[in-house]
């Protein structure tokens, strides 16, 4: 897979079935035609409904925000990946920062289930990120690149290649502060050096590292514009087809 620009919008536990088909509807209609590939990750149970709507755009995916790392079987109240790929799904998302805090996903599971969603030819979106005592610490690259080898790095060069990365500072998620784009840059430079390291300058070129936390209309243009920042993560103005759709046009 190549480097691409996406803008990934993470509902998370938001919308009634019919208010998620409605925004999905509003994206879809707005959504202009560009080489920037807008996702959409709506709750597990309005994937199948949203799936008709992704559908009317070439452009348009679907992702979901997790997923079991078995392939099925006797896991009450867990969705397994052949579920998700059945309904259209093409992206996991894996590794939320939520789902790290609330539900104690961390490095060994996550690796399985990055195998598993890659197994299944679907595509994770991996997130990683800092919490604020860590930046302030000066630790947060270290912590980064610890979350990234433990999850990821047991994969081959050509599974990696399918790996989506997004950089998410714990402190800029939901609470209105963004990372400066210095700051994303910085970060964003420093994954793909390690992404380099392991694999090669050319798959780490190749590699789509997404921002995420506090991405507005009013700060994507800054954001997407520095060289290693290949696109966003968004979640509250996912929510606003109008902010999602500026955010998608802010390349
Ligand atoms: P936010 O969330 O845009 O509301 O800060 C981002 C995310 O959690 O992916």
């Amino acid at each position: 897979m190549k480097r691409q620009h996406i803008v990934a919008g993470n509902w998370k536990m938001n919308k009634s079935f019919e208010e998620g088909k409605d925004l999905a509807e509003a994206v879809a209609a707005g959504l202009n035609e560009s080489d920037t590939i807008a996702i959409l990750a709506p709750p597990f149970i309005h994937l199948s409904a949203v799936s008709m709507t992704v559908q009317q755009k070439l452009n348009l995916k679907l992702a979901a925000q997790n997923c079991h790392q078995e392939q099925g079987g006797a896991y009450t109240g867990e969705i397994s990946i052949d579920m998700l790929k059945s309904v259209g799904v093409e992206y996991v998302i894996l590794g939320h920062s939520e789902r790290r805090e609330y539900f104690g996903e961390e490095a060994t599971l996550l690796a399985k289930k990055v195998d598993a969603v890659l197994a299944a030819g679907l595509k994770p979106i991996f997130c990683c990120g800092e919490k604020l005592p860590i930046r302030e610490a000066g630790t947060h690259t270290e912590l980064v690149s610890d979350q990234i080898k433990g999850a990821l790095f047991h994969l081959s060069a050509e599974a990696f290649a399918d790996v989506v990365i997004a950089y998410e500072p714990v402190w800029a998620i939901g609470t209105g502060v963004t990372a400066s784009p210095e700051q994303a840059q910085e970060m964003h430079a420093v994954i793909r050096q390690l992404v380099a390291g392991q694999y090669g300058a050319e798959v780490a070129d190749a590699t789509t590292i997404l921002y995420g936390g506090s991405v507005k209309p009013a700060n994507a243009k800054e954001l997407f514009s520095q060289p290693d920042v290949d696109g966003g993560l968004v979640g509250g103005a996912s929510l606003k087809p109008d902010d999602f759709l500026a955010i998608i046009d802010s390349f």
